[in-house]
């Protein structure tokens, strides 16, 4: 059997005495897309930031590709090949593209040139190219969107976490987005995909964790939420 790319068992996650996360349990398989949804406050970007090692956290396991990075650095976790595109994007407003990637760069471990580096992504994304002289905070949301994945992409990641990538986008933007998630995934990356655009999240995943004040309210393949709407009204409070 192949090794997943995440596996989470029994994770707790806390802010001081408030405890969030209460004993999830799910797995991110190898090129596929998990979408974790839920609505505002359910617990997506603690979990996030409990996998990257940014949330105090106790788990039974965190595993990527079958090794542990439970109690690691989030610097180590990002050298071991998890990407992360936070929520609200998190560029550097005051420094230009070109540096906006670079201070991220990395080389994959084999120290060749394969996988994502600068020409890679001005190569996929033209319009990041003709603005790298730009500051990052004078670009569109989308644009600063398309940064913000591209800076993720520079770490050569096996897993991404992306949260919530679609909020505050006009529609032609997310719909650009949807396309670079499902490159992504055409290029074998593993993702995790936090969204609260249920149509995004419906039409980009595989499987789904939907969460409810902490705890996992339901999980299974897509098509259990897709072909229910009774259930997306439940869980989600949209159709
Ligand atoms: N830094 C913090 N300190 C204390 N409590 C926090 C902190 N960040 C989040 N919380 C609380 O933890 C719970 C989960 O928040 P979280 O941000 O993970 O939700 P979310 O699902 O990402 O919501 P949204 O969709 O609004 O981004 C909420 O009750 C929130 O108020
Ligand atoms: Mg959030």
């Amino acid at each position: 059997m192949d090794t997943d790319a995440l596996t989470i068992s029994g994770l707790n996650a806390f802010y001081g005495e408030s405890h969030v996360l209460h004993d999830l349990s799910f797995n991110v398989k190898k090129g596929q897309v998990l979408g974790l949804l839920g609505r505002n406050g359910a617990g997506k970007t603690t979990c996030i930031g409990a996998i990257m090692g940014l949330v105090k956290a106790k788990a039974t396991r965190i595993d990527l590709f079958g090794q542990s990075i439970a109690g690691l650095s989030p610097e180590a976790i990002s050298l071991k090949g998890v990407g992360l595109v936070p929520q609200g994007r998190r560029i550097f407003p005051s420094l230009t593209v070109f540096e906006n990637l670079t201070v991220a760069a990395r080389r994959g471990k084999t120290g060749d040139n394969s996988g994502w580096g600068l020409e890679q992504v001005y190569a996929t994304f033209p319009r990041l190219s003709e603005r790298q002289r730009q500051l990052a905070g004078s670009l569109s949301g989308g644009e600063q969107q398309m940064l913000a994945i591209c800076r993720a992409l520079m770490i050569n990641p096996r897993v991404i976490l992306f949260d919530e990538p679609s909020e505050g986008l006009a529609p032609q933007i997310v719909a650009e987005v949807a396309t670079v998630l499902k490159q992504l995934r055409s290029s074998g990356l593993s993702i995790i995909l936090v969204e609260q655009n249920i149509k995004l999240a419906l039409d980009i995943a595989d499987e789904v964790v939907v969460l409810n004040t902490g705890y996992v309210a339901h999980a299974g393949g897509v098509d259990s939420l897709r072909s229910n709407d009774r259930l997306v009204e439940q869980l989600l409070g949209v159709y």
